[in-house]
Parts: structure tokens; sequence; C-alpha cells
């Protein structure tokens, strides 16, 4: 499972749930196809990769497209020292050493972003640079507490050097800068370098609204995770993280999953994927009755029943909401 540390700490990511999850599956040889519908931060689909399915995965975001083109479709391109080399050249790109960007990472690690976008610019497509880009996420969202931007004051008093008080759960997170950011940028590449292999099939990244990838994916197994209605939409929580993406500050286009018409669009995706054989279904959040969602799915799959979960909350796994009633709901269907 080491392979799993060269994926970015992404909010929803199911990886305290993998086990779960792949222990409800028939294994590879029954069930040889699997598609990941939202692959957000990849560890569905870098687990069943490594499990020996074909997969097919997809998700609209850029910062998502990165993870299934250099680890799920990539099978044996790696980063050498020389690509490092080429990366961490001075350069002239500047955007998180800038307000209103700059606040939300040292000036150490801002010049360290600033110089491998700038770089990663001058690079052709493929999986190189993907896999390069996969590492310069890495490091800006393991720059941040638990990965988030809305946290703010660690970072006001790590840029002032200031002597402040920090609780014990940030001062964790704040050890990370006593490594050079250098460092910490190469260890994020070796993680990456160790993830890629090949389990012999040719699995695919496509970057589409998942209304359109349903309409031509076929397979036997397809699991779906949309973004949960209520929460924070994602386009918001990585704003930051999109525009060094990007290379530029622009306001986000938000999900239609955070809007109020997602329950009708999460029918219209059940209803476009009838020929899967197995649909497993991640969904919560703090405005989503329980019964009432696997009511909603049962209208599509008799067969649909709730899986009762039972692991510890972990960052990332929004298992509670703020008043603590479990959020996270697992639905099992088989085509009856
Ligand atoms: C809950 S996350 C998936 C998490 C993933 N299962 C993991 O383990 O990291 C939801 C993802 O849906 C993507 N998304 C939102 N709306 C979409 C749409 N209309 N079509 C495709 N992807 C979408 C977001 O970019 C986000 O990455």
């Amino acid at each position: 499972m080491k392979f799993l540390q060269a994926l970015p700490p992404y909010f929803g990511g199911k990886q305290a749930l993998l086990k779960t999850i792949f222990g409800l599956l028939p294994g590879a040889q029954q069930c040889p196809t699997l598609a990941d519908a939202f692959l957000g931060g990849g560890s569905i689909s870098l687990y069943a990769k490594a499990m020996g399915y074909q997969i097919f995965c997809n998700d609209l975001a850029e910062r998502s497209a990165v993870v299934g083109r250099s680890l799920i479709e990539n099978s044996r391109v790696k980063a050498n020292k020389q690509d490092v080399g080429e990366l961490i050249k001075p350069n002239g790109f500047t955007l998180c050493q800038k307000d209103p960007v700059n606040k939300f990472f040292t000036p150490d690690d801002a010049l360290l972003i600033d110089t491998v976008r700038g770089n990663l610019e001058q690079k052709e497509p493929g999986f190189k640079k993907d896999l390069s880009t996969l590492a310069l996420i890495n490091f800006v969202l393991r720059s941040r507490h638990h990965g988030d931007f809305g946290v703010q004051w660690t970072y006001d008093a790590l840029r002032a050097k200031e002597n402040t008080y920090l609780p014990l759960g940030h001062m964790r997170s704040a050890r990370i800068f006593l490594k050079s950011p250098i460092d910490r940028f190469v260890k994020e590449i070796e993680k990456i370098n160790r993830a890629v292999f090949s389990n012999g099939e040719e699995n695919v990244f496509t970057q589409e609204d998942v209304l359109e990838f349903l309409e031509h994916t076929r397979a036997d197994i397809a699991y779906f995770d949309p973004p949960y209605y209520g929460s924070a939409p994602y386009e918001e929580r990585y704003k930051v993280l999109d525009w060094i993406l990007h290379g530029e500050i622009k306001e986000p286009a938000v999900s239609e999953f955070n809007k109020d018409q997602a329950y009708s669009l999460i029918e219209d995706m059940l209803e476009r994927a009838e020929w899967a054989k197995i649909w497993v279904i991640s969904y919560g959040g703090p405005k989503v009755d329980r019964q009432e969602f696997l009511n909603l799915v049962k209208k599509h799959r008799k067969t649909a029943r709730e899986i009762l979960l039972n692991y510890k909350y972990r960052f990332g796994n929004q298992k509670a909401d703020s008043e603590n009633r479990d959020t996270e709901i697992l639905i099992f269907a088989e085509r009856g």
C-alpha cells in the first residue's frame, strides 16, 4: 500500500475505505473492468489498478487529470535527476510570491512553487510533465495544514517569523518547514516514482463531464463518488491550487453537483450507468438524508443496500458533521 503515498491529500479521498469497498467487490478475474467516474485524488483507481482491474477513470478537474494520466494511464515513465534539475532552474515566473497568493505559503515555498511552475511551462506535454506536475500538487497541498487553504493564521505567523503559539496539530504540520523546499519536492518525486507500475492492462483517463463519460464507457463495476450536496465545492476549496496549475487567478465555476439540482443529476448519472453489473456509491454531507438517498438509488436498482461503515474519523474522510452525525454513506447495488 506504500504506493498510496504518491497521491495528494485530497479532501473526501477514500483511502480509509479501500478495504471496505474492495471487500464488497468480485476480483479482477470475475469482473475485469472498473469505472471510477469521479477520480478526485485517485485512491480508488490506483488501488484497483494494483488489484489488476482495467481502469476507466474520469474527472473534470485538471488537478485530478494530472493524477489520472501520471499514475493510472502511465505504467513505466518515471522522473529522473535530470528532470528534477530542469524543474528547479531559476526563472522569472511569479504567482505565489505575489499578492494575493503569497499569504498561503512561506516565502521559500512560494519561490520553489513558482520556479517549478515556470519550468513546467517549457516542458512538452506527456507523462514526464504530468509526474512533475503531480509532485508540485503534492508539494503545494502538503505545505498546507491538512491540505486546506482555509486556515490562515499559521502561515501569517510563519511568514512574519513571529514567535507565536501554535496548537499541537498545527505544530506537526509546521514541522515540515524545518526541511528545505527542494528536499521536500525531491521526496514527492521519489514517492511518485515508486507508484508507477504496470498491471498488464491499458488503463484510461478522460477529462469529461460525468454524463458524457458514462455515455461511452462500459465496465463491470462502476464506482461513484460525486461531490456531496451541501459540502464546500471542490472548486472553492482548491482554488489556490487551481490558480497555480492554470498559471492565473480566476474565479472558479462550481460543480453542478453542489447545486440544488444535485439529486436529479445523480438520477441522470445512474440512468446512464445501467451497463455496470455493480454500482458502488459514496455519498453524504450535512444536507443529505441517508434513507432518502437510499430510496433514490432503489428507484433505479431495487437491490441497493447501505453498507455500514466502521472507521475512525480521519481528515479527508468527512465522517461527522458539525453536530457529530455520521455523514458518510456507502451504497452497493447489483443489476437485478
Ligand atoms: C468526492 S471527489 C472524488 C474523490 C475520490 N474518490 C478520491 O478517493 O480521492 C469528487 C470529484 O468530482 C469531480 N467533479 C465534480 N463535478 C464533476 C462533473 N460534473 N463531472 C466529472 N467530475 C466532476 C471533482 O473535480 C472532484 O475531484
